[in-house]
């Protein structure tokens, strides 16, 4: 039988969305819709003393100003579940006080008939400010660095093992080196934006969210109505990069604002300005890293001390260090975090926040040890591979590093490297090669999901996931068909609804890993209804068969060993008058042991090579660490006259498990490498230090890939399935691809010019 799952097939929504037909949350036709435009705060700090909008209400067109004058009472929003939601600002619910905490804070909220209307009124509120002192820069006297206790999830962003500062001082060769990254903003293709109504104490909002339930969960928390009566839509999303992990304060002023002029609202957040002030951000990075190694490369020793910044509202830690625990055997390691106080709006996650710069700094610090060393850098990181995990012992549930070392380097041609620095020049253009290790966990949840398998011989699944542009909807179909023995074309995956049951918000590369596992454990319940029916059934040929000598494919259900015997899902259901299988299933392995979900059947056996078997819903976390890692090698050209950089190639080789469709995973990869050449070349926002404000407040002043900057991917897989962590054999692909990325390229830059820089990006000022 030719399995669907594992082909390259293209996405079920690509010609939707290519076409303008997929509707995305600022798109769908809400009869009497009207607009609404904030206004943002000029200072950094202070209070408003007052606030006129006299002549805007004037306007004809416009329908009401909604400040912290008039504005309708939030609650604070409470919940610590995961799936809850976040709200980053949890201490500055918008227009709530006159109080300012950062530039660009919403003061005001304009609705009009139409955009530009509200937008020409936006432009005639007049605003009287006190002004205070802010706290604007991280490098600020002001700004007092403290050790924050919790980081994302509630871990302790510090840690320690072993007796790191004496084995430092002792180390035969040393590396101590400071890193810096700036501040990313997420800048999806699709902004922020919230339509809202209301049909009596009923809201609906279609958000651009990556987690419809902890929006609902947030609104209904917030505006202080159950959550029964809000339902959140959001099928489509243009991109988030974890930015819209967190909720933003657009989610709350568009259903304010439907309340306060009981029409339906849009609001939108503008690329200027706005998408650079309150929608998040990476944080700015300061890494200082100690190394110590014998003369043969082994590493004894390491220190990775991070400080990042967070709001004066709400703390968000950006724990560089998070990775450096796992990457290689280092017996002692102290990763240490410092948080200062900003005014600005509060950081949140950017793809594999945490990974992303920290394995930049450390990667290029194994970069420079391996020089002292006169050791090839990819050599160092085989000397120090952890064959388990070096935090407990405990075994890696899959593991493959090392294949991926070697189909990089053949990949890029790892034996053409000089190992000295600015060997390889041609005219004017230095050649140069890098690489770097990729690693991020694998993270799993719970889900469920309802699945009816139709007489007409075709299924549909729902569940309340999303799908960020990462091909959720394709993959979910092509397990779906796998599991019921129907063509692709047959299934269809439904997701983004809050009336749909409840699935994994699109985070920490998790959607996966738990909502693939619910959607075959669904699609296995249904065929094995039918099975049973046809079992029991004295007219279906299938009648007292074993219902292990029963196959489906192509819709037809069959006896293995005598293909002629059989009949199709349409014959079946027809006969017995049913027009449909409906099924339910939840997966969860966040339950405790003894604790049983639905799906998790009693005779559930995990068989590895039985694509089909029972999900057993145990994941031993006794036993494995569930952990993902990869490698990336670059090639760069740099023009020794310009400074300009070119990255030539990428070799990327990911070790995530089982590869559900080639096709889709590869351009996970390749985005987020895309973005890793941002990192390391182009982006970073800059910020006035004497006035708080944002100077790049828009794409022409923060500079990202395009077209003509794109290299020669080649992206492999080692295509291991991880069966540890589910059935369906996958890890999760978002944002591994992040990591290691910027070091490679460093790397490279610094093999091809023997400038090291040490400031992200390398723009062409900091190599001539
Ligand atoms: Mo990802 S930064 O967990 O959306």
């Amino acid at each position: 039988m030719s399995m669907i799952v594992g082909q390259p097939l293209d996405r079920k929504d690509g010609k939707l969305k290519v076409t303008g037909a997929a509707p995305y949350a600022g798109e769908f036709v809400v009869p009497g819709l009207v607009y609404g435009v904030t206004i943002q705060s000029t200072i950094t700090k202070g209070h408003i003393n007052n606030i006129d909008t006299t002549v805007a209400q004037k306007l004809k067109g416009v329908l009401g100003v909604m400040t912290y004058k008039n504005a309708m009472s939030l609650h604070q929003p409470t919940g610590s579940d995961p799936s809850s939601g976040k709200f980053a600002e949890k201490d500055l619910l918008p227009l709530q006080s006159e109080r300012i905490f950062y530039n660009g804070q919403h003061i005001a909220v304009v609705i009009a008939e139409t955009f530009e209307i509200a937008e020409y009124a936006a432009s005639l509120i007049k605003v009287d400010y006190n002004e205070e002192k802010s706290v604007s820069d991280i490098h600020d006297p002001e700004a007092k660095p403290y050790q924050p206790q919790q980081g994302l999830g509630g871990t302790s962003p510090q840690a320690k093992r072993g007796n790191t500062d004496e084995v430092l001082n002792n180390a035969a060769v040393k590396l101590e080196q400071t890193y810096t990254t700036p501040v990313y903003h997420h800048n999806p293709m699709e902004p922020h934006t919230t339509t809202a109504f209301w049909e009596d104490d009923e809201l609906t909002v279609y958000d651009s969210t990556q987690g419809v339930f902890g929006v609902q969960n947030l609104l209904s928390n917030v505006l202080g109505i159950p959550k029964n009566k809000v339902r959140v839509i959001s099928p489509f999303i243009g991109g988030g990069f974890g930015s819209k992990g967190f909720t933003w304060a657009n989610a709350f002023l568009a259903p304010m604002a439907a309340k306060f002029i009981n029409r339906p609202v849009k609001i939108t957040l503008a690329r200027s300005f706005q998408m650079f002030t309150c929608a998040g951000r990476r944080t700015t990075t300061i890494q200082k890293i100690n190394l110590g190694a014998d003369s043969n490369g082994k590493i004894s020793a390491g220190k990775h001390e991070t400080t990042s910044e967070t709001s004066f509202v709400d703390e968000f830690v950006e724990n560089a260090g998070v990775a450096t625990k796992i990457l290689y055997d280092i017996p002692n390691l102290d990763i240490v975090q410092n948080l200062v106080r900003l005014n600005r709006g509060t950081p949140c996650p950017t793809r594999a926040p945490g990974e992303a710069p920290g394995t930049y700094a450390f990667e290029v610090a194994m970069d420079e040890l391996a020089e002292k060393l006169n050791i090839d850098p990819l050599q160092l990181r085989l000397i120090n591979y952890a064959e388990k995990n070096p935090v407990d012992g405990k075994e890696f549930s899959g593991k493959n590093l090392k294949e991926c070392y070697e189909k990089g380097a053949a990949a890029i041609g790892w034996k053409d490297r000089s190992d000295k620095p600015s060997a390889n020049k041609q005219g004017r253009y230095l050649t140069g090669y890098g690489m770097a290790t990729a690693t991020y966990p694998a993270n799993r949840s719970k889900a469920s999901v309802r699945l009816k398998l139709y007489q007409e011989g075709n299924a549909v699944a729902a569940c309340c996931t999303q799908d960020i542009g990462t091909g959720t909807y394709t993959v979910m179909a092509q397990l779906m068909a796998d599991a019921l023995g129907l063509p692709f074309e047959k299934v269809e995956f439904k997701l983004g609804d809050s009336t749909f049951p409840q699935g994994p918000n699109s985070g920490g590369s998790q959607t996966m890993a738990t909502t693939g596992p619910a959607v075959r454990a669904a699609a296995l319940e249904a065929k094995s209804k039918a099975i049973q029916l046809a079992i029991a059934d004295k007219k279906s040929p299938l009648y007292n068969v074993e219902e292990s000598a029963i196959g489906v494919e192509n819709g037809r259900l069959y006896v293995i060993n005598n293909n002629a015997k059989g009949e199709t899902y349409t014959q079946l259901l027809s006969r017995n008058k049913m027009p449909l299988i409906d099924v339910n299933a939840t997966t969860d392995v966040t339950l405790k042991d003894g604790e049983k979900s639905a799906a998790a059947n009693a005779n559930a056996k995990k068989e590895p090579d039985n694509p089909f078997a029972k999900q057993d819903e145990k994941m031993d976390r006794e036993k494995y660490v569930f952990h993902s890692f990869g490698a990336h090698f670059v090639k760069v050209k740099v023009d020794s006259l310009t400074g300009m950089v070119k990255v030539e190639k990428i070799a990327s080789a990911m070790d995530i498990g089982k590869i559900l469709n080639e096709k889709t995973a590869k351009s996970q990869i390749m985005g987020a490498a895309i973005f890793g050449i941002g990192m390391a070349l182009m982006e970073g926002s800059v910020y006035d230090p004497n006035t708080g404000r944002i100077v790049t407040k828009d794409l022409a002043d923060y500079h990202v890939p395009v077209h003509a900057d794109m290299p020669e991917f080649d992206v492999q897989f080692t295509d291991k399935p991880d069966y540890n962590i589910s059935l369906v054999g996958a890890r999760g692909a978002g944002e591994i691809g992040i990591t290691g990325i910027t070091a490679a390229i460093a790397n490279a830059v610094y093999n091809a010019t023997g400038k090291r820089v040490r400031e992200l990006p390398i723009t062409p000022d900091k190599l001539i």
